[in-house]
Formats: C-alpha cells, structure tokens, sequence
C-alpha cells in the first residue's frame, strides 16, 4: 500500500492560510512542493484547488468536494475522504510510486493527519495573520527523520526549514 504524506508549509502560530491564498510568499518553498510532489498523486480540498486554479503539471489531481456539479478538465474528482484515498492508491500504483501526496487545505489535514504516515513540513520563520491552521502535532507520535536549512532564496519572504516527520 502506497503511504499517505501529508505536505505542508506552516507559520510560527500555526498558520497556512488566509482569504484563500497563502500568507507569504515563498517561490524556493514552491519548489520543494513541486520537487516532492511530482510523478505523484496529489489529494487537495477544493478550496485549495481553487486557490491554485488548475491542474499543476507532472502530478495527477485528485479534489474532495461535497458539490455533486463540480467538475473540472485535467482532475479526478471524488466526494469523500475514503474515496480519494481509494483513488490515491489507485493511481500511485499506475503511477509507480508508493506515496499519495496530500497537499492540503486545512480541513484536508485535519481529516488525514490519523492516518498518516509521513509529514514534510515546511516550518515558516513567519506568524501571520491566518484564516486556515495546520492542526497541532503531538509529538509523542512523531518522530523526526531528517532536517533540511533554514534555507531562504532571494525571492522568499522568510526563511524555512524542511522537517520530515514519520510516525514513532
Ligand atoms: N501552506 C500550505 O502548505 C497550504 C497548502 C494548501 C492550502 N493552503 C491554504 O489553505 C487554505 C484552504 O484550506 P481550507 O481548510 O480552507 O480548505 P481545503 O481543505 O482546501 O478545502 C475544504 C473543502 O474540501 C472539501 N472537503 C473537505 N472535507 C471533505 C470531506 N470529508 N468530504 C468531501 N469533501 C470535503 C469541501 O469542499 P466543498 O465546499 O466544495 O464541498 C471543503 O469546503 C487556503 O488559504 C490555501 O491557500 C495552504
């Protein structure tokens, strides 16, 4: 079975987004995203899928939304958690890959965190105003298995640090 990793960038307070967007702006952090993601399943909240508009490149798109009308060109849409994961697996098996890749919003964390295997956190030296939240870690069930930075482009609002966290 393919592991479930859940990818996010993450404030000091917790924060991941406001007014649909991100609080930052961060293209090194991106980068990463599209670096860790690709040749991948991707599972997204379809908030977030609006907010990035389109289906992103070298990955396959999966949105969970509620609305039995939504449908867009370029992605699989599905109506539960259970179902895109079934999907996720599905796919990273045609795919050739053993990871499904969720991606966010928060309510999409929220729903996976139980159940997931790796977290690749991008720890933002930022405290933001917020409108969406990363939900709190315990860290007695996490165990951290690498560490990357602070790295900061040019470009980057901030400087992050990468942390990748499997389950003790
Ligand atoms: N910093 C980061 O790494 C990062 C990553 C991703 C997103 N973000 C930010 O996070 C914010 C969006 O997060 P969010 O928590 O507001 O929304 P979200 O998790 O992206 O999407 C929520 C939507 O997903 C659908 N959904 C959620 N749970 C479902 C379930 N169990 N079954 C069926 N559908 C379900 C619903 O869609 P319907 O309403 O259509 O039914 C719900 O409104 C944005 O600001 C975005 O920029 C940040």
């Amino acid at each position: 079975m393919a592991k479930i990793v859940l990818v996010a960038a993450v404030a000091r307070n917790g924060a991941i987004g406001v007014k649909g967007g991100l609080p930052w702006r961060l293209p090194s952090d991106l980068k990463h995203l599209r670096e860790t993601t690709w040749g991948r399943p991707m599972v997204m909240g379809r908030k977030t899928f609006d907010s990035i508009g389109k289906p992103l490149p070298g990955r396959e798109t999966i949105v969970v939304t509620r609305d039995a009308t939504f449908a867009r060109e370029g992605v699989h849409v599905v109506r539960s958690i259970d179902d895109a994961l079934a999907l996720g697996h599905e796919r990273a098996k045609a795919m050739g890959v053993d990871e499904i890749m969720v991606v966010g919003g928060g309510e999409l964390y929220r729903a996976t965190l139980d159940i997931a295997d790796r977290i690749v956190l991008s720890e933002v030296d930022l405290a933001p105003d917020g409108d969406a939240f990363f939900p709190e870690l315990d860290m007695r069930r996490w165990r951290e298995v690498s560490r990357t930075g602070p790295l900061r482009g040019e470009k980057d609002e901030a400087s992050f640090i990468v942390r990748v966290l499997e389950r003790a």
